[in-house]
């Protein structure tokens, strides 16, 4: 019989606030599980995908899991073919890493099976070009935390120079899901090509200040660092209640809140699981008073990264 692998992949929160395309953390939940079958023919297969409500393309050529694999079982000199079966586990065009999640279990059950050929580093430029299937552009900030796990900061994506950042362990995510779709490439779409150099200046103080703040596990630097000048202000239109649900957020205690990846989720950092979960509570309120309603996750940070379930 052929060996089949099932793996987990992660959700994620990109950006965090000031570090558009460049910062990145893995959470526990939610995420997607993905398993990998060895087939006789040599090419990539997806067999059947649930919990997508039938959106997801099952083409190879478009799915973002399956793009992954493929470019990973190119750069190996051995023919094979894989079989995939997705499940869904998180909402799509969410900001939570939908695409990446799907793409990082398969590549993890993939790597596995093949008695791990490659690093978790090594696997990131492959998740980006299912990135860029699923978006239009291979961004790295959801694929590198989902694979290494973890905050990550990417220095570069091309050619990728990928940091682990040390963090401290109490910080926990409230992430808050409105009942929203918001695609990636069309929150992408919205941005203006120029910033203002003052915006810039504050922009990457913030985000240097934030890794950081990070690195030396000093809250309140970490807290004064969550300030986007640049991408919130145009996004944030896209969301309804976005800024009672930021203000709510904030009053519950929050070190930070802003856009989860391109949102519509918007997430808080928070110094402790108690505080999380009532900005959670309070944010879910603010999205209910503007007409949304909406799911919440409250995670720790997961250092981890994908895992193989069986
Ligand atoms: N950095 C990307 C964006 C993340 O904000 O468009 C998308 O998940």
């Amino acid at each position: 019989m052929s060996k089949t692998v099932r793996a987990h992949g992660p959700a994620t929160v990109a950006n965090i606030g000031c570090g558009f395309d460049i910062l990145g953390a893995a959470l526990n939940c939610p995420g997607d599980v993905v398993t990998a079958r060895e087939v006789d023919s040599p090419t990539v297969l997806i067999r059947k995908i649930e919990g997508d409500g039938g959106k997801l393309p099952l083409d190879p050529k478009l799915n973002s899991a399956s793009v992954a694999v493929s470019a990973m079982l190119d750069a190996l000199d051995r023919p094979c073919g894989i079989e995939l079966e997705i499940k869904k586990q998180m909402p799509l065009g969410s900001g939570l890493g939908s695409s990446a999640a799907s793409s990082v279990a398969a590549l993890w059950a993939v790597n596995t099976l093949l008695d791990n050929p490659f690093s978790a580093l090594e696997l990131v430029p492959f998740a980006m070009q299912g990135e860029k299937a699923a978006c239009g552009t291979a961004h790295a900030d959801n694929v590198a935390p989902g694979l290494m796990g973890g905050f990550v900061l990417i220095r570069s994506s091309e050619p990728p120079d990928i940091i682990t950042l040390s963090y401290p362990e109490s910080l926990t995510f409230t992430v808050v899901h409105p009942h929203f779709e918001l695609k990636t490439s069309d929150a992408r779409r919205v941005l203006f090509e120029k910033i203002p150099l003052k915006y810039a200046i504050k922009q990457w103080g913030n985000a240097a200040a934030l890794v950081a703040g990070l690195i030396k596990e000093d809250t309140d630097l970490i807290s004064r660092s969550l300030e986007d000048f640049i991408i919130e202000p145009q996004r944030s239109t896209l969301i309804p209640g976005y800024n009672a649900v930021k203000e709510a957020a904030l009053k519950a205690g929050a070190l930070g809140c802003s856009i989860s990846g391109a949102g519509p989720s918007v997430f808080a950092l928070c110094e402790s699981e108690g505080v999380a979960t009532l900005a959670g509570e309070k944010m879910s309120a603010a999205f209910k008073a503007a007409g949304l309603s909406s799911d919440i996750y409250v995670s720790s940070v997961n250092a981890e990264g994908p895992l193989i379930l069986d």
